[in-house]
């Protein structure tokens, strides 16, 4: 019998180890930007444990923590110059060893950023490599090469970075070094024993400390075809682009031979108890994906093509279809996200016409078109309980839960991200995605911190806070709130079928429950069963555009 009341808990998980992580709901904690407890306007620590009641209370499994290493913060953390500690802006590591025990002690996991492509050019080894002859071992950890042309003063290849400009950075002495982000995270050589070795140390020393397991940053772009000649891609613009095309042999993207690294770091990870997971971020073809989430490789991928996914119901279901049966092929399941801190967010991608470039968009100043916000909050909650409702595990990004719109007015001089000035200013970036979360409708910076906030947080903001929204029966919050806690009920039974559906609507039934969402322009009529949740008021029995009903397979 399924009860038909909303009044199971969320919180730890009941699913015991090993698998826990196949159903998870995964919290996506971008650190600059999540609580701030010593007021100088940066996330740190020590807020995100003050604040861990909040995760439980909300109903996920494990938060995944964004870097929080030592940086000079060229790329807000994800340029490392000290992979075993922390930075002093985001506290200590007695901090990270609290907030792990403390997060241990509410039944929550944490998974934390490893970002092996590039270290941060403050890193020593850069350092001892500038400092070294062409040629020398400490060179050889990274990639360093002569230039073309008669005195080398063009690049090695056509290589572009994926935040503008070129890949290649020449040395005083000549030579030139690779970079796909920004010159300031130079690419590391992973065809060198060094830095094999090192990473593994790295991952060790991460769980030793308690953690969960780890995000693997860019996991597909480690290995490089480095044969000689180096091969040009035809001086496409990789800023655009997060993978090659389908069937590319591309010099940097998604090469074979990456899955040897990712093969030897499951034997580090399956030597630890409790179970600890990897997840890729691997923006490859859906037929390559699964080949990273293969047994012996990482254990789940996160899965672009569904945040991609237009508003479409034909579109959404060849998306669920790929994911699954990709994932199944390999003995897992799909990951599902909507968001996180280097995409415009799903409100406001959703409150926009289909085919736009977000990012353009965005650099037009997000008023050509008008954001239909009220378009988007419907659609962001109806896509909640779609992505709630799939199985395999879901990824949140933090202030989802609170319907959190992409601030795309920033102030030129706010801007942080380094794609804004290595595109001489004209790609705005990732800095709407990533302002920092308002908890208390009044007070310094929303009850984010008791100083400021990094990057500004707008006018309004209190509005979509933690207070605001508690108790609210139609706030976003309360929203994902039961959808986690319902959620919880269906875990672990993991069979999926399509129902019969009219246009524009996808229904599916997944063990005891069953999720339609209506993505016509039309209402559609409710079929019988036990409606457990909404994303919006039903009215007369009918499914509203854009909006998704979860309901209670009843009898059998
Ligand atoms: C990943 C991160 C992104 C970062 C980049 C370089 O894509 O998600 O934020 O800029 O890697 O490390």
């Amino acid at each position: 019998m399924i009860p038909n009341t909303l009044d199971t808990p969320g919180g730890p998980l009941s699913r015991p180890a090993p698998d826990w992580w196949r159903e998870a709901v995964v919290y996506q904690v971008y650190v600059p930007s999540f609580a701030d407890a010593d007021g100088d306007g940066i996330g740190d620590l020590r807020g995100i444990t003050d604040r861990l009641d909040h995760l439980a209370g909300l109903g996920v499994d494990a938060l995944w923590l964004t870097p929080f290493y030592p940086s000079p913060w060229t790329d807000a953390g994800y340029d490392v110059s000290d992979y075993r500690g922390v930075d002093p802006r985001h506290g200590t590591l007695d901090d990270f060893r609290h907030l792990v025990r403390r997060a241990h002690g509410l039944g929550l996991k944490v998974i934390v950023d490893v970002v092996p492509n590039h270290c941060s050019d403050q890193h020593p080894w850069f350092a001892e490599a500038l400092a070294s002859p062409p040629g020398s071992a400490a060179r050889d950890r990274f990639i360093f090469r002569e230039g073309r042309g008669p005195d080398g003063s063009l690049p090695p290849a056509d290589w572009k970075s994926k935040f503008g400009g070129g890949a290649w950075t020449r040395v005083p002495d000549g030579q030139w070094y690779m970079h796909i982000f920004s010159a300031e995270q130079p690419d590391l050589n992973w065809e060198n024993s060094d830095v094999l070795a090192d990473f593994e140390g790295i991952l060790r020393f991460w769980l030793d400390l308690g953690a969960d397991g780890f995000r693997v940053d860019v996991a597909h772009g480690l290995r490089k075809d480095l044969v000689e000649p180096l091969r040009d891609t035809g001086g496409r613009d990789s800023a655009s682009l997060n993978s090659p095309t389908e069937g590319e042999d591309h010099p940097f993207w998604d090469r074979d031979e990456v899955h040897e690294i990712y093969r030897a770091w499951r034997k580090i990870i399956d030597s630890y108890a409790p179970a600890r997971i990897t997840v890729a971020e691997a923006g490859v073809s859906a037929a390559r994906l699964p080949l990273y989430t293969r047994p012996d490789e990482l254990h789940q991928a996160f899965n672009f093509f569904h945040l991609r996914c237009p508003w479409d119901a034909e579109e959404f279901r060849k998306v669920i279809d790929t994911s699954l049966s990709g994932a199944r092929a390999v003995g897992t399941l799909p990951t599902w996200v909507l968001s996180n801190h280097d995409v415009v967010r799903h409100r406001t991608r959703y409150s926009l016409p289909q085919g736009i470039d977000y990012r353009a968009w965005l650099s037009g100043g997000g008023t050509d078109p008008a954001p239909d916000d009220a378009l988007g909050h419907r659609r962001a909650r109806a896509a909640a309980l779609l992505t709630l409702a799939l199985p395999g595990s879901a990824y949140l990004y933090q202030g989802e839960e609170l319907g959190l719109p992409e601030v795309f007015d920033l102030p030129d001089d706010a801007l942080r991200d380094p794609m804004w000035e290595r595109t001489g200013r004209t790609t705005r970036g990732r800095d709407g995605c990533r302002i920092p979360l308002p908890w208390t409708r009044s007070g310094s910076s929303h009850g984010f911190g008791p100083g400021g906030s990094w990057l500004p947080q707008p006018d309004g903001w209190g509005e979509y806070a933690v207070d605001a929204q508690t108790g609210r029966p139609d706030s976003f919050l309360e929203l994902y709130r039961t959808a986690l806690s319902v959620r919880t009920r269906f875990r672990g039974d993991e069979s999926f079928a399509w129902l019969p559906a009219r246009d524009g609507e996808l229904a599916f039934r997944k063990g005891r429950f069953e999720c339609r969402i209506n993505l016509s322009e039309t209402p559609l009529p409710l079929p019988d069963g036990a409606v457990l949740l909404a994303s919006d008021s039903l009215e007369g029995n009918m499914l509203a555009p854009d909006t998704a009903v979860w309901t209670a397979v009843t009898g059998g």
